[in-house]
């Protein structure tokens, strides 16, 4: 109920200032008295005292009272009555109430009309609360009753009152008539307008609000007016519009840098970072200058901006894909929403000078897209041979593009290397067996640079191009085996040449031969017969060197050249002569030392042959004053680099081998390099392309923190890729470290130092074993230690070190531990633990090449398939090793320690049980690590020193795993 009820007055003696001509009956009955107050106003009493007379029936009739609105009123009189008993000598005749009358009249009655008492209605008798005596006279204590009644309902314009007295003292002080109405009100926003009651009680007035200003209706307000002029019920409501908010029941504007873009009854928002309102009543802020607020933003987010452009975006290059890597953007312009897009273009320049940029081919392919990637890298594939390209890497969120600003790209070119058009001519089938295809082809153009060989690619017809092989040669002919009978194949040659590869041929088709042995052979029978004599000669030749490769070089058939051991030639020099350029020194411009080996300086400078650009080279020196064996040993190293052309191997460039000072040009030496050429005598050089970066491990420890996951990743892919390269030449590197790694400007890493047993010489990580040999311990396989069995395996065991350090930017492998430490613990199972950051399967992989069974470790072309993976779906790489592992040191973390259950049997000596844990399918360490004395019987151990052996190790090993959580590796 909302109380406070509006009086309207109808009648109040104590205001009319005039005379009341209120009618008596009889004359002598009620008597009319009006004096005056102390401010000149009349008093209008009307008193009546005929006690001492029986039978009295005195009226006093009221003027005619219009009703207005009122269907019910109230009258409220305010009286004194004598008590009988305080008058002496008045029993029986004296009264002590009166009586009150209505009546109804549209009009005042004509003052003619007589006056009936049987017209009027009875209201009440009216008695005193209080009466007063003699005593109160005298005290002059003046004790006023109040009574009210209710008189309705008024179905006339207007009405009488009349007052009966039969033998009473009464004095009627005033009397008020009025009636209620529910007063007008703002509730819930709605202003209701002031409401007269129903004239029945017992029911309400239904009253509908209207919405105050700058309020909209939700649901329709509404009051109920009560009889006694209260509001009742209220229903529905209003809110204030969109740029008001509620104050006082009121909806008022919003104040300049405010806004509420909603109708409620919410307050106004102060407007969001970089947005601002002038004016009152803002239902949205407008976006400061260079902000913007996309589309799908709601009004009470903050206006962003572009992000600034991508961060180190480099490429890398192998064969097949290009890789682009970028970080993301410093200013991500304050969204979430960021993504990139990779636009290519490609540019050539012209002989005069001017370069010309075109959108790139459609043809080629961006893994995982181009458009709209959300992770920090791209792939691109079936990109053209030898062509420059131009990549931009744009930033984008969804307010890019509303505004004038520049668009955030980076940009990288690339050139792919490729030593121009195919350079070979017809490809010739010179005879097809069932399984083989002999093939020639001419060498048509002169190739820029030295061919190195022929690689032939080649896919059965029907297949397309859904998987397909290829070989290399180093003459320009080929048998191709191991093909299928009465089959066409497509084969396609191109050149390998000391600047890259050239394009490939066009397609050549030649089918195999049928299987039954009664057909003949069509392609030979076609050569025997078409073939000139000296055609014939030629194929006979072709035919018999590749004969010769076949039987007695197994591997170049199968696509790959080998290594060849320098330590094979009688005449070492003959080595390096064959395999490594010799440089004019005339042509190198030494210009500073950048480090010192056991050889002689390592100093950069430039390389500038006749007609070519310059290039930066590295070049080794070989100290004066040298023995011809050191000199064989220096140059040991070029006669093995200088076999290797692969993107991730430190490239050869050529060797000074027999010169002499005179024929020196120098063009700016600093002292100590004069120095050192004034003193060398016959200078003997290496010189190899020049590495920005210098070593991997000192480079990443002056980077800590600086590269992303991804940038890690992709330069460990380098490494595998050269790895992957001298796996397949059959050459074991025996010292790969990321001391031995170089990285270039675009993060390139390429595999250097080769020439094993001066390399460790050179290595100061390389310790002597018990056998006598020097080997660096921490990066090197346990057999290779124990037993100098050097292998590709064991090149991968080193592999997993680079990749721990790597992803520890430069942490020294095992820390402190001593040699014999890390040796004890690597036999006892132990592994390095996953470095901080570094992805789960990152160090799965590390772990997986650390086996220590060698035939189980992975081989390079495994890893790089595995990082190829994780580089295509970054997604990957989300995980971290440090999330895997449990807060509570009873769980053990997700991933082994040792790597198979085997192992860990084998360094307890418990072999023999091997199959008892497998059959029980214990594969894992988690599960063996909660195996009970009874589990361990169970599964078929009965001796009771072995369940022993085995449950103490299991618990020291929960121990210890415990430990290396809390501690890390050094337990
Ligand atoms: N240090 C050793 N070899 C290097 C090279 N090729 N480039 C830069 N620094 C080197």
């Amino acid at each position: 109920i909302i109380a406070n009820w509006l009086k309207v007055v109808l009648l109040d003696t104590t205001t009319v200032l005039g005379e009341l001509d209120w009618k008596t009956y009889p004359v002598n009955g009620w008597d009319a008295i009006t004096e005056m107050d102390e401010q000149n106003r009349p008093i209008h009493t009307f008193q009546v005292c005929h006690v001492m007379e029986p039978n009295q029936n005195n009226w006093l009739r009221s003027g005619w009272i219009r009703r207005q609105a009122a269907q019910r009123v109230y009258v409220e009189l305010r009286f004194t009555l004598r008590d009988c008993n305080s008058i002496p000598w008045v029993s029986g005749t004296c009264k002590e109430t009166f009586n009150l009358f209505y009546l109804l009249s549209d009009e005042p009655l004509p003052a003619s009309t007589r006056f009936r008492p049987t017209d009027y209605a009875k209201v009440d008798t009216i008695a005193a609360d209080e009466s007063f005596t003699q005593t109160d006279l005298g005290d002059r204590v003046l004790r006023l009753n109040t009574e009210v009644r209710e008189v309705g309902p008024i179905t006339r314009k207007g009405f009488y009152l009349a007052f009966q007295d039969v033998g009473a003292c009464i004095a009627l002080v005033s009397v008020k008539v009025f009636y209620k109405r529910c007063p007008s009100t703002l509730r819930n926003l709605a202003a209701f307008p002031d409401t007269v009651p129903h004239m029945d009680s017992s029911s309400l007035v239904e009253v509908r609000g209207a919405c105050v200003e700058n309020a909209e209706e939700r649901d329709t307000p509404k009051l109920y007016c009560g009889a006694d002029g209260d509001w009742l019920v209220p229903l529905g409501r209003c809110i204030c519009s969109i740029g008001h908010e509620e104050t006082d029941g009121h909806c008022q504007a919003c104040k300049p840098g405010f806004f509420k873009a909603f109708a409620g009854n919410t307050k106004c928002s102060k407007c969001p970072p970089h947005s601002s309102s002038h004016d009152q009543a803002a239902t949205v802020c407008h976006c400061d200058k260079s902000f913007y607020r996309a589309l799908k933003d709601p009004s009470t987010m903050a206006c962003t901006r572009p992000p600034s452009a991508p961060r180190n975006l480099v490429s890398l290059i192998n064969d097949t894909a290009l890789f682009l890597q970028w970080m993301p953007p410093r200013d991500s312009g304050g969204r979430k929403d960021l993504a990139y897009n990779v636009l290519c273009q490609r540019c050539d320049t012209s002989d005069s000078g001017v370069t010309q940029c075109e959108p790139c081919e459609p043809d080629l392919r961006f893994i995982p897209k181009a458009v709209g990637l959300t992770g920090t890298s791209v792939a691109i594939l079936e990109y053209a041979v030898h062509a420059n390209y131009t990549f931009h890497v744009e930033a984008v969120n969804e307010v890019s593009g509303l505004g004038l600003a520049a668009r955030s790209l980076a940009n990288v070119t690339v050139n792919t290397h490729q030593a121009g058009p195919a350079l070979v001519g017809v490809v010739r089938k010179d005879w097809a067996s069932e399984n083989s295809i002999a093939l020639s082809w001419e060498q048509v153009e002169q190739p820029p640079a030295d061919i190195v060989d022929y690689e032939v690619k080649y896919y059965e017809r029907e297949q397309e191009q859904l998987s397909y092989s290829s070989t290399r040669t180093r003459t320009p002919s080929v048998v191709v085996t191991g093909l299928r009978p009465s089959t066409v194949y497509v084969f396609h040659v191109r050149t390998r040449t000391t600047a890259g590869v050239t394009a490939y041929s066009p397609n050549f088709e030649f089918s195999t031969a049928a299987e039954d042995p009664d057909v003949a052979d069509q392609g030979q029978v076609l050569v025997v017969v078409t073939a000139s004599v000296g055609d014939f000669s030629k194929q006979l030749h072709t035919f018999l060197t590749d004969l010769y490769f076949l039987l007695f070089f197994p591997v170049p058939f199968s696509g790959i050249k080998t290594y060849v051991d320098p330590d094979t030639y009688e005449d070492p020099t003959q080595a390096v002569e064959e395999f490594a350029k010799e440089i004019d020194p005339s042509y190198i411009c030494i210009e500073r030392v950048i480090g010192a080996g056991e050889f002689g300086e390592v100093c950069s400078g430039r390389l500038r042959l006749p007609g070519r650009m310059d290039i930066p080279v590295a070049i080794k020196t070989l100290k004066g004053g040298y023995s011809e064996q050191q000199r064989r040993d220096f140059l040991r190293e070029a006669s093995i680099m200088g076999q290797f052309n692969c993107t991730n191997i430190i490239r050869l460039e050529g060797v000074v081998t027999n010169s002499k000072f005179d024929q020196w040009l120098v063009y700016s030496v600093s002292f100590i390099v004069m120095f050192l050429i004034l003193f060398s005598g016959r200078p003997v050089m290496i010189v190899v392309e020049y590495m920005e970066n210098g070593a991997l491990d000192s480079f990443l420890r002056t980077r800590d923190g600086q590269f992303t996951v991804l940038q890690l990743v992709g330069m460990l892919r380098g490494i595998a890729v050269g790895m992957t390269y001298l796996s397949d030449m059959g050459y074991v590197h025996r010292d790969l470290a990321a001391r031995n790694i170089l990285v270039d400007k675009s993060l390139v890493c390429k595999v250097s130092d080769f020439g094993m047993s001066r390399v460790l010489e050179e290595d100061t990580e390389a310790a002597y074993t018990a056998t006598g040999g020097k080997i660096p311990i921490r990066w090197t396989a346990p057999e290779a230690i124990a037993y100098g069995k050097f292998s590709t395996a064991s090149d991968v065991w080193s592999y997993g070190i680079v990749m721990w350090e790597v992803m520890s930017y430069g942490e020294r492998p095992y820390w402190e531990m001593s040699n014999q430490d890390v040796i004890l613990s690597i036999e006892e199972g132990y592994r390095l633990p996953a470095p901080m950051g570094c992805p789960v399967t990152l160090h799965q992989l590390m772990l997986h090449c650390w086996q220590k069974d060698a035939g189980q470790r992975p081989c390079f072309t495994d890893v790089l398939s595995f990082l190829d993976k994780l580089i295509i779906s970054p997604g990957s790489l989300l995980t971290l090793a440090t999330d895997t592992q449990s807060d509570s040191p009873d769980e053990l973390p997700d991933y082994p320690l040792f790597i198979s259950i085997g192992d860990w049997l084998d360094s307890i000596k418990m072999s023999q049980y091997k199959n008892n844990f497998l059959a029980a399918g214990y594969t894992t360490l988690d599960s063996i690590s909660t195996m009970s004395t009874d589990d361990i019987r169970r599964i078929g151990i009965c001796l009771i020193g072995h369940q022993r052996r085995i449950i103490s190790s299991i618990q020291s090993l929960r121990l210890q795993l415990h430990h290396i959580q809390q501690n890390g590796f050094q337990v």
